[in-house]
């Protein structure tokens, strides 16, 4: 039998103690956005540390002005082959309200069987406590068995990414040396479906930016004021609608810059998936597709870069009526990037282009919520290949390499910092629930995950 093989089979015999941990590390109210949970994050950290130390690994908890980290790296000395590993995940999760929408205690892990499918319910069970579980236990299994790992393996938990990761930035500056290796692995992000293995190539980054125009120095009546006073609103609704044009595309200067079209390979793999762009909208109650024009629903999700309004605040908005021109009104805009697109200029445009329509009597002023780069990957990338070929031997079909369209920031930031290269694989599913009430993991997706990260370790590797 090969070293692989008695580490699957080691995997299997042990599956309910690893759903036990998992258990454990789901009980931990670890809601980073919520200060009333510092206590819960910090035990969460310390658990997985233990968890680390416990299997051969040298792990701190390590403090930063938010969450601690937890970082750790491979107590064996052994010779190793093939690239040396950062393995990242996040141990936050998202708050749990509402919390009457719960079929099950959020924070009491419950298994399930529905229509022959068993799953853990719980937050946390699949963004990412599950997700980042499944390569612990992987290398839990490597340990048992061929008594070391075959690859440099070190580890990056933290506890922010749920709430835009305010202290990653500098953490990675200040511990360069010691988190650079030649790859990042990921797992926090989900299958084309639930028998497709996928590999993310393409996520999107992220540009969050709010808005606010000011007018007259207070409130005003509109019959008294109206015409000749500025209106904070009309301005800001001229300048949100000049920001595309009737073909959906984003009128920003520069904005597309760095952007690229896909290969034609990846096009066609794309358009042979089973994936109905109305069916997708139906689900969501919609028909009509409303984003760039000559593009498909699945591409302007995962290969092109958007410019959103999430909210959007001025005048009188309670119950009845109040005529009004009020002194204020703002936005909150977020873009979703691709490609090399870089979010300072992008930043830096958008606020040129508002400013040049803002009157010059009027003031405006920006507030910054957060940003980082795409992620986005050659298919030629070597790593590709390997961790693709233990994709198909674990799940029996070739992996895919898809896009997604939402974010983890800091991928980018390992590459403009760190220098590393992401390789994202998870074995999430679209209607796992993240974020929203009654998430939940398959115990499938948790256990082929373990296996197939065991088979992406061998596979790395094997020179
Ligand atoms: N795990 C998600 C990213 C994700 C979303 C993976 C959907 C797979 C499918 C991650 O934790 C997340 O939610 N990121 C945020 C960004 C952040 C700055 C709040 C997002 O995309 O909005
Ligand atoms: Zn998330």
């Amino acid at each position: 039998m090969s070293k692989l093989d008695a580490v699957l089979d080691h995997i299997d015999a042990h599956i309910d103690e690893s759903l036990s941990r998992l258990e454990a590390l789901v009980r931990f109210k670890s809601i980073s956005t919520d200060p009333a949970y510092n206590d819960e994050c910090r035990k969460a950290a310390d658990w997985l540390a233990g968890e680390l130390n416990g299997i051969g690994f040298t792990a701190e908890v390590r403090d930063t002005p938010g969450h601690p980290m937890v970082v750790a790296h491979d107590a064996d000395q052994a010779e190793k082959t093939g690239p040396s590993v950062l393995f990242y995940g996040h141990y936050d999760v998202q708050p749990v309200d509402p919390v009457d929408l719960w079929n099950t205690d959020p924070f009491e892990p419950t298994i399930v069987e529905r229509k022959g499918v068993k799953m853990m319910m719980g937050r946390g069970t699949s963004d990412d406590k599950g997700q980042l579980l499944t390569f612990v236990e992987a290398c839990r299994a490597y340990k048992a068995v061929a008594g070391s790992l075959p690859l440099a393996v070190s580890f990056l938990f933290e506890g922010e990414e749920e709430s835009g990761s305010p202290s990653l930035l500098p953490f990675l500056h200040a511990n360069k040396d010691e988190l650079s290796k030649d790859l990042a692995l990921v797992c926090d992000t989900g299958m084309f479906d639930a028998d497709t293995p996928s590999i993310t190539t393409m996520l999107r980054g992220l540009v969050g930016e709010e808005i606010i125009i000011t007018a007259a120095d207070r409130d005003l009546h509109s019959g008294m004021y109206g015409g000749p006073a500025a209106n904070p609103i009309r301005i800001l609704s001229k300048i949100l609608a000049d920001l595309h044009d009737e073909n959906g595309r984003v009128q920003i200067p520069d904005f597309y810059e760095g952007v690229q079209e896909l290969t034609p390979e990846v096009k066609a793999q794309w358009d042979a998936l089973p994936f109905d762009g109305k069916s997708f909208l139906g689900e969501v109650d919609l028909s009509i597709p409303a984003g760039e024009t000559g593009y498909s629903v699945y591409e302007q999700i995962n290969a092109r870069p958007t410019c959103e309004f999430n909210g959007i605040m001025g005048g009188y908005t309670g119950d009845g009526f109040k005529t009004v021109i009020a002194s204020k009104a703002s936005a909150k805009v977020s873009c979703r990037l691709v490609g090399q697109q870089d979010p300072d200029k992008i930043r830096d445009n958008l606020r040129a282009f508002v400013e040049a329509r803002v009157p010059a009597d009027c003031t405006v002023t920006f507030e910054e919520h957060g940003a980082g780069p795409a992620h986005s990957l050659s298919p030629d990338f070597p790593p590709l290949a390997k961790g693709a070929q233990a994709l198909k031997d674990e799940w029996n079909k070739d992996a895919i390499l898809m896009g997604m369209g939402g974010s983890i920031p800091i991928v980018g930031e390992f590459k403009t910092i760190l220098g590393m290269d992401s390789m994202l694989i998870g074995f999430a599913l679209d209607e796992d629930n993240i974020h929203s009430p009654n998430e939940k993991y398959n115990l499938k997706s948790y256990h082929k995950g373990i296996r197939s990260w065991a088979r992406v370790i061998a596979s790395l590797a094997d020179a």
